[in-house]
C-alpha cells in the first residue's frame, strides 16, 4: 500500500499513537485521528506534527460512542485501532478498564465492517499473551498463546488491564473473523522511549522509577508483567526495591513501525508479538549507570518474579527491526531531560 491513503488511529493523542501519526504523516498518509477532546491542550502536540495542517484531522470520540467512531472511520481505506484505558487502580474496574475496551474495540470494528474498510490494525498487548498459568519458565510464547484468567480468584490493580486486552484482542478477532474484515493484531510488551505527548504516559514511568525520579503515578507493575506475579498491586512503588527482575521492553518508536508495517504488508496475517528483549532489570540499569552514572538507581530486585521468554519471529519475518537498548535510553533520558522530567547531573 501506498501513502495518500486515509487512515484512521484512535487515540491518537496518546503515547504509542502520537508516534504512529508521525510515522503516517512523514510518508504522506491523511489521517483521522480520534481523541476524547480536540479542544484540550493535551493533544495540542499532534497539530504541530510536519504535514498535520493539511493531512491530519481530528475528530471528537469516546469508545463509548459508536457515532463519533463511525464519523472518524467513514471513507477510510485503513484503521489502526490503538485507544483503550491504560491504567490502575481505578475505583470500578470493570467500568472504567474493560468495558471501554471491550466495547471500544466492537465499536470499532463493526464501524470497520460497515464502512467497508480494507484494512484494520489493532494494538493489543502482551498482556494477553503472557497471563497464563499454563506456561512455564522456559516456555517461549508465541502468537499461538493466549492469557487466561482464573475468574475464581480476586483481581487487583493491573489485572482488569491485562483482562481488558485480552477480551478486547478476542473480540475484535472474533468480530472480523465472523465479518471477513481484514485484521491483524500487534501485541507489544512495556514500550518505553521519548514521548511526543505531553502528559506522562503509564509506562514511561518505567525508565522514569529506575533513574530515580520519585512520585511517580500509576506504573506498570509485575502483575501485568509475569504470569505468575502476586505482588503488591496498589502499592505505589518506590525505586529502592524492584518487586520484580526481568522485563519485556520495545521502543515505543519501533513499535509504531510495527503497526505501519503490518498495515503496509498484505500478507500480514493474524497476531504478531512485538518485543525486542525480555531483560533483567538489574542489566537495564547497569546500561543506565554507564551511561549516566549520578542518578539514584534501584538497590534490588526480585529475581523470582520474572517476565517469560517472547519470540518475535513472526515480525521479523515481516521485516521488523528493532533499534538498540542502549539508543532507547539515550533517546529517552534526552527526552525526559528536554521536557524537564529529570535534571541533568
Ligand atoms: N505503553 C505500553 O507499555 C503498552 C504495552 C502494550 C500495549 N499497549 C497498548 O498500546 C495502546 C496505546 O497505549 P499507550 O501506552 O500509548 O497509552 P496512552 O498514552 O495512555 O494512550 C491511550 C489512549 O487511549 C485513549 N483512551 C482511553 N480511554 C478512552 C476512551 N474511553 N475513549 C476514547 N479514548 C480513550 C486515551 O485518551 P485520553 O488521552 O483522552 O485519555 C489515550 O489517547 C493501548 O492499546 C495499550 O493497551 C501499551
Amino acid at each position: 500500500m501506498a501513502g495518500r491513503e486515509l487512515v484512521c488511529v484512535t487515540g491518537a493523542g496518546g503515547y504509542l499513537a502520537s508516534w504512529l501519526v508521525k510515522f503516517l504523516l512523514e510518508k504522506r498518509y491523511v489521517v483521522h485521528g480520534t481523541v476524547r477532546d480536540p479542544c484540550d491542550d493535551k493533544n495540542s502536540h499532534l497539530k504541530a506534527l510536519e504535514y498535520a495542517s493539511e493531512n491530519l484531522q481530528l475528530y471528537k470520540a469516546d469508545l463509548l460512542d459508536y457515532e463519533g467512531l463511525y464519523a472518524a472511520i467513514e471513507g477510510c481505506d485503513g484503521v489502526f485501532h490503538v485507544a483503550t484505558p491504560v491504567s490502575a487502580p481505578v475505583a470500578n474496574p470493570e467500568v472504567e478498564i474493560v468495558e471501554p475496551a471491550v466495547v471500544g474495540a466492537r465499536n470499532v470494528v463493526n464501524a470497520c465492517v460497515k464502512a467497508k474498510v480494507k484494512k484494520v490494525v489493532v494494538v493489543s498487548s502482551v498482556a494477553a499473551i503472557i497471563r497464563n498459568p499454563n506456561w512455564s519458565k522456559d516456555h517461549v510464547l508465541d502468537e499461538e498463546c493466549w492469557s487466561s484468567f482464573d475468574n475464581s480468584k480476586p483481581r487487583t490493580g493491573w489485572d482488569w488491564y491485562d483482562v481488558s486486552k485480552t477480551s478486547a484482542e478476542q473480540e475484535a478477532v472474533g468480530y472480523a473473523d465472523r465479518n471477513e474484515l481484514n485484521l491483524v493484531t500487534v501485541c507489544p510488551s512495556l514500550i518505553i522511549g521519548p514521548m511526543l505527548q505531553p502528559k506522562i504516559n503509564s509506562s514511561s514511568n518505567f525508565l522514569l522509577l529506575l533513574f530515580g525520579k520519585s512520585n511517580l503515578g500509576e506504573f506498570y507493575h509485575s502483575s501485568s508483567s509475569s504470569s505468575s506475579a502476586a505482588a503488591n498491586d496498589d502499592e505505589q512503588m518506590d525505586n529502592e526495591k524492584i518487586d520484580f527482575g526481568s522485563i519485556g521492553l520495545v521502543d515505543v518508536r519501533d513499535a509504531a513501525e510495527s503497526l505501519l508495517l503490518v498495515y503496509e504488508k498484505a500478507d500480514a496475517r493474524g497476531r504478531y508479538i512485538c518485543n525486542s528483549y525480555v531483560v533483567r532489570v538489574e542489566d537495564v540499569v547497569e546500561k543506565m549507570k554507564k551511561l549516566y552514572p549520578n542518578y539514584n538507581y534501584p538497590k534490588s530486585y526480585n529475581e523470582d518474579i520474572a517476565w517469560p521468554k517472547l519470540s518475535s519471529k513472526k515480525l521479523q519475518a515481516l521485516g521488523w527491526t528493532y533499534r538498540t537498548l542502549e539508543d532507547t535510553i539515550i533517546d529517552s533520558f534526552n527526552n525526559y531531560v528536554d521536557r524537564g522530567e529529570l535534571t541533568k547531573k
